[in-house]
């Protein structure tokens, strides 16, 4: 039996009831035609509070022209549920690019802003290998399930965000981000893609972020400080947890 992945933070009880909801999960009775459908029996309400936080976030942007990025998807969960967010509300905005950006190698570049968790550092977080054309194809499946789906309105960036960005504003000087969500946990590539964003949101773009004021994960706080300095923002917390937290551009 696979041990699953457990934030720090967790007590042994919640360690024990995880492991109990993965045993559940591996021996499930259902069959296999009504596993996808019944997908929610295994949220977690951490899980689903950040769903909630994207719901919250999604309805704020719906009247803000252009992108949404996410810097850090890992296995993609969140562009997933931004995807079906934008199935949801705006079935028919095929200007709603979703891009989302990872090395599929884990964390690229740490460096002495990022604290002293012995977990930190490059490789970690890393996911199996050639996962991220396994994401294409499954962001492709949720696109289908909305309308205007002959247009291809997402994109997966493998590779050190803060080259591949730049050259993706590069090719495509026309970008503008309506939402940009941080979730590198780490410095420098949120400084780099932070500042290079600065010059493609308009007032009223969200900025989003996974780790401010996280004592585990300093360097997120500290790229946002010397980028937009934090005495110069109102950086609100999400209503559903503890952690995830965004600024609107003014
Ligand atoms: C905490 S994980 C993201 C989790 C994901 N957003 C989720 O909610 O499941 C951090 C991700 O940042 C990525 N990352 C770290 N440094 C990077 C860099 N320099 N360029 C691109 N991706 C990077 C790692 O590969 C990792 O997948």
């Amino acid at each position: 039996m696979n041990k699953i992945e457990i934030s720090s933070i967790a007590s042994e009880k919640e360690i024990q009831n995880r492991q109990k909801l993965l045993e559940l999960m591996q021996k499930t009775p259902l069959p296999q035609n009504e596993l996808v459908s019944n997908a929610a029996l295994f949220l977690k309400r951490q899980e689903l509070q950040k769903l909630l936080f994207f719901n919250d976030i999604y309805q704020k942007i719906l009247d803000v022209h252009g992108v949404i990025v996410e810097f850090g998807t890992r296995w993609g969960q969140n562009l997933v549920t931004l995807s079906n967010l934008r199935g949801i509300y705006e079935p028919y905005n095929y200007n709603r690019k979703i891009i989302g950006f990872d090395t599929f190698e884990g964390f690229k570049n740490v460096s002495a802003f990022d604290g002293h968790d012995e977990k930190t550092k490059d490789g970690a977080f890393s996911v199996s290998n050639g996962y991220e054309e396994y994401l294409k194809e499954l962001m492709a499946a949720h696109e289908n399930e909305s309308p205007l789906n002959h247009i291809k309105k997402h994109e997966i960036i493998k590779g050190d965000a803060s080259l591949e960005l730049k050259k993706y504003l590069e090719q495509n000087p026309q970008t503008m981000v309506a939402f940009a969500y941080f979730d590198f946990d780490i410095y420098k590539p949120t400084r780099d893609c932070l500042e290079m964003l600065l010059t493609h949101v308009t007032k009223g773009s969200i900025i989003g972020f996974d780790e401010l004021n996280d004592p585990k994960f300093p360097g997120e706080t500290i790229a946002l400080n010397e980028i937009l300095s934090l005495r110069n923002v109102a950086v609100k917390r999400s209503r559903f947890s503890g952690m995830q937290s965004y600024l609107i551009v003014e």
